[in-house]
């Protein structure tokens, strides 16, 4: 048996989908004999697990890599792994590796898997490895998961893109859409509610179109429904739903009151339909919001949120305008909002008439202002309402509590009694820009 007795950091940037497998990543690595280890200063591996969707997340990456020379001049034994969507631009991957000899293994998003084996070469042969594999879009099953926070755990339903929206990085560095068997998600969320998992996030960057390619019929509502009856889980969210997609099936899941959260994420991306055209999204906006109504009516209470990026090559003011007007009409929960950034290799980096960096923040700025208003109108409505919140941790430094409510708001709370992993019922004491103050009942 490998037993290879030594500390790891793992480092990670990017969506939820890097964040779990940063998970897989430490459970291969504990099978290895490894063990975790806070400080990233002083670990004998140190995994850095990237994100490249936009250019200044890249960016800073690539500097934080570089930075990494100072340890291992430190500690020559270090040993220096770098994985991830960035990984997967081949060029760029073979740059870092030619000229950051430091770095001792890059490894793609497909083949993460082969980690073990990459590690015990450069640990008993001393051997470097750039592996990228992009023709194996296979699903990799049985990986060991040292999950973060439990009573909540991530599940992969689907891995890859299709949709190629022109902007978006994604399907280049992740592959074609796949998604995994309803036994194989089944069976692991079966286990995890044996673990005493009480709250699962379905993970796709498309949920929506889970099962296309699958040898047998079944669609992203149907799988839900089987879910929602595993006894033990109490709580389903899932992300992401594309609104090109999203049936009036998957709708009427949001009457479920039970396990499934009354909450969607929704990106909407854009206020414009000829900007909605350019970026290859394939609805309207009024597609968009007959999709908002349909699912109001059958959860009026839903909570809503979405991606908004600005300044998408040729965009005009009046055009922007229509994401402020959208915005005004939806009242999101809440929004992440992006300026556009170029990424080479997509449709939208070689179109025409790219917007200034100031004209982008501009936009930003006024998009912000306005979607926090919402939120705080929102957040301001709670006060003095009943919520049930998972605690998911006690914060360091004020000793409080928090977690979430079923639409997704945090709630930081006091409480004498360890809550954590525990479900908690919480008045709203008071309403603050991007949380809630909660009080133990
Ligand atoms: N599959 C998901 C999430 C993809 S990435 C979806 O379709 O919603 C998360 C968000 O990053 C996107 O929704 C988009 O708003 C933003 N994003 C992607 N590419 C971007 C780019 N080139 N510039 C700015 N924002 C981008
Ligand atoms: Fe990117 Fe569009 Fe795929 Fe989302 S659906 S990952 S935005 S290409
Ligand atoms: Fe996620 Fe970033 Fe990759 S957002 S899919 S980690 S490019």
């Amino acid at each position: 048996m490998n037993n290879i007795n030594k500390t790891y950091h793992v480092a990670t940037y990017g969506c939820q989908m890097n964040e779990h497998e940063s998970e897989k990543i430490e459970g291969m690595l504990n099978s290895l004999g490894c063990n975790k280890h806070d400080d990233i200063k002083t670990a004998d591996i140190i995994v850095v697990n990237t994100c490249c969707i936009r250019e200044s997340a890249e960016q800073k990456i690539i500097s934080n890599i570089g930075f990494l020379k100072t340890y291992k001049r430190k500690n020559e034994e270090l040993i220096i792994i770098v994985c991830g969507c960035l990984t997967q631009q081949k060029d760029l991957a073979k740059k870092i590796f030619g000229r950051f000899k430091f770095v001792d293994i890059i490894i793609g998003t497909q083949n993460l898997h082969m980690i073990p084996q990459y590690l015990l070469q450069k640990i008993n042969d001393g051997k470097r490895t750039l592996s990228i594999a992009d023709d194996e879009l296979n699903v990799y099953e049985n990986v060991p998961v040292n999950r973060y926070n439990k009573p909540f755990a991530f599940v992969n339903v689907m891995y890859g893109c299709d949709n190629y929206c022109t902007y978006c990085i994604v399907p280049y560095v992740r592959g074609n859409e796949r998604s995994r068997t309803p036994e194989k998600i089944l069976d692991d969320i079966h286990n995890l509610a044996d673990q005493g998992y009480k709250e699962i996030m379905l993970l796709g960057q498309n949920v929506n179109s889970y099962g296309a390619g699958l040898d047998i019929d079944i669609n992203f509502s149907q799988l839900l429904n089987k879910i929602k009856n595993i006894s033990g889980i109490e709580r389903i969210r899932f992300m992401t739903s594309h609104p090109k997609d999203l049936s009036e099936e998957l709708i009427e899941v949001f009457k479920d009151k039970k396990a499934i959260c009354n909450h969607i994420h929704l990106p909407v991306q854009a206020g414009s339909d000829r900007i909605l055209k350019l970026m290859n999204r394939k609805y309207d906006k009024a597609r968009y919001l007959s999709l908002v109504e349909q699912i109001r009516a059958v959860s009026p209470d839903i909570a809503i949120t979405t991606d908004i990026i600005v300044g998408f090559p040729s965009e005009t003011e009046e055009e922007f305008q229509e994401t402020l007007d959208l915005v005004e009409k939806v009242q999101y929960d809440s929004a992440f909002t992006f300026m556009y950034s170029k990424r080479s290799g997509t449709k939208a980096a070689e179109m025409g008439c790219h917007i200034s960096k100031e004209v982008k923040k501009e936009r930003l700025a006024r998009l912000l202002e306005l979607q926090n208003a919402i939120t705080a109108n929102k957040n301001k409505a709670m006060e003095g309402k009943i919520v049930r919140v998972l605690v998911e941790g006690k914060r360091e430094k004020t000793g409080q509590y928090f977690g979430k409510t079923e639409c997704f708001k945090l709630v930081n709370f006091e409480s004498e009694e360890d809550v954590v992993g525990k479900f908690v019922d919480l008045k709203v004491a008071r309403a603050l820009n991007n949380s809630l103050a909660g009080q133990l009942l």
